[in-house]
C-alpha cells in the first residue's frame, strides 16, 4: 500500500501565520506539523509516500523531508496547483499509484492513541473497500459526519451537514483499495466547487464497502487548522511528552521501531538534533536505555 500526505490548501483560518509559509510546516510544539500525519502513515507500515502541496510550498517540504532514505522510506513530491478538494489527490497521484491501494492522510490532522498502530495496520491490510475512522465530537457540523446502524455499518455519510444525524466525525485519514483512482475519477465537484472526499466515501458505502472503525475515548484526534486548535495540539504534545518522556509524532522513532533503520542510523539522527530534548530521547532509544 502507498500513502499520500495532502499538505496543500490555503490555510486562510491561520492568516497571517500562513501567508508566507505552509500551514503543515508550522510547529506543533517541537516538530513541524507534517511529522504527525507522516508518523501515522509509517505506523501503518507505509513506506512509499507522496507529499502533495502547493507549487509555492512544495520546495520547502522537499527541503525538510528529502528523499526519505534516512528514514528507510521513499518520498515523491507532486504539486496541487489549486485547492480543489481532497479527492483531487487521487487525480494528481494517478500515474504514481499505478493501480495500487492507497492511504490518504491530511497534513493538518493529528491522531494519537493506544493500540492505534494495530488499528492502522488492520485498515492497511484490508484488500477490499475503504476504511475510515470515526471520532465522537461536540461540533460534527464542521466535518464529514457518518451514521452507523446497530452493527456499526455506515448507512449515511454527509459533508458538513447543517443538522448532523450523529456526533461521529470522519477523521482525515482514509484507506482505499486498488480501485480508488477509478472511483475518484467519477467524483463530481460539489456545490462549493470541490472534489469532496465524502463523495468518494459515499460511493464505497453505496457498494457496501465502507468500513468504519470507531476511535474511543483513549484516542485524541486534533486538527490544527485554527489558532486555538494549533495551540491545543501543541499543548497536548507537550503534556504527553514531558509527562511520559515518550515522543509523539517522531518519524525517526517510528522508523527505528518498525525496523527500517538501525541503532547506528538513529544515533546519527539524535546527534544531528544536537541539544534538543528530541535528540536526547532518540539517543536513549538508540542506546537501548528507553524501554
Ligand atoms: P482545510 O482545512 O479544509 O482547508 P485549508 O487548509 O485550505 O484551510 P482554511 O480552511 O483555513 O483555508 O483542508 C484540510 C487539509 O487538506 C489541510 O491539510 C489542507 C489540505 N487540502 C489540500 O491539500 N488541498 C485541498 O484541495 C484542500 C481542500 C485541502
Amino acid at each position: 500500500m502507498k500513502g499520500i500526505i495532502l499538505a496543500g490548501g490555503s490555510g486562510t483560518r491561520l492568516h497571517p501565520m500562513t501567508q508566507a509559509t505552509s500551514k503543515q510546516l508550522l510547529p506543533v510544539y517541537d516538530k513541524p506539523m507534517v511529522y504527525y500525519p507522516l508518523s501515522v502513515l509509517m505506523l501503518a507500515g507505509i513506506r512509499d509516500i507522496m507529499v502533495i502541496s502547493t507549487p509555492a510550498d512544495l520546495p520547502q517540504f522537499r527541503r525538510l523531508l528529502g528523499d526519505g532514505a534516512r528514514l528507510g522510506v521513499r518520498f515523491t513530491y507532486a504539486e496541487q496547483p489549486r485547492p480543489e478538494g481532497l479527492a483531487q489527490a487521487f487525480h494528481i497521484a494517478r500515474g504514481w499509484l499505478a493501480g495500487e491501494a492507497c492511504a490518504l492522510a491530511l497534513g493538518d490532522n493529528m491522531i494519537f492513541g493506544d493500540h492505534l498502530s494495530a488499528q492502522l495496520q488492520e485498515a492497511a491490510a484490508r484488500e477490499d473497500g475503504a476504511s475510515v475512522f470515526a471520532y465522537h465530537v461536540a461540533d460534527p457540523e464542521r466535518y464529514g459526519v457518518v451514521t452507523m446502524d446497530a452493527q456499526g455499518r455506515a448507512v449515511d455519510i454527509v459533508e458538513k451537514p447543517a443538522v448532523p444525524a450523529s456526533n461521529w466525525a470522519v477523521i482525515g485519514l482514509y484507506f482505499y483499495d486498488r480501485h480508488v483512482t477509478e472511483m475518484a475519477a467519477a467524483v463530481q465537484p460539489s456545490p462549493r466547487g470541490e472534489l469532496e472526499i465524502t463523495d468518494l466515501n459515499r460511493m464505497y458505502m453505496e457498494q457496501g464497502k465502507l468500513h468504519v472503525q470507531k476511535l474511543g475515548r483513549g484516542c485524541a484526534w486534533l486538527d490544527a487548522g485554527t489558532p486555538d486548535s494549533l495551540m491545543q495540539a501543541g499543548t497536548f504534545v507537550q503534556t504527553i511528552q514531558s509527562r511520559q518522556g515518550m515522543l509523539v509524532g517522531c518519524p525517526e522513532e517510528v522508523a527505528f521501531r518498525m525496523g527500517w533503520i538501525d541503532a547506528v542510523a538513529l544515533r546519527g539522527h539524535a546527534l544531528a538534533l544536537g541539544k534538543t530534548e528530541l535528540g536526547r530521547v532518540l539517543m536513549q532509544l538508540a542506546e537501548g536505555r528507553h524501554l
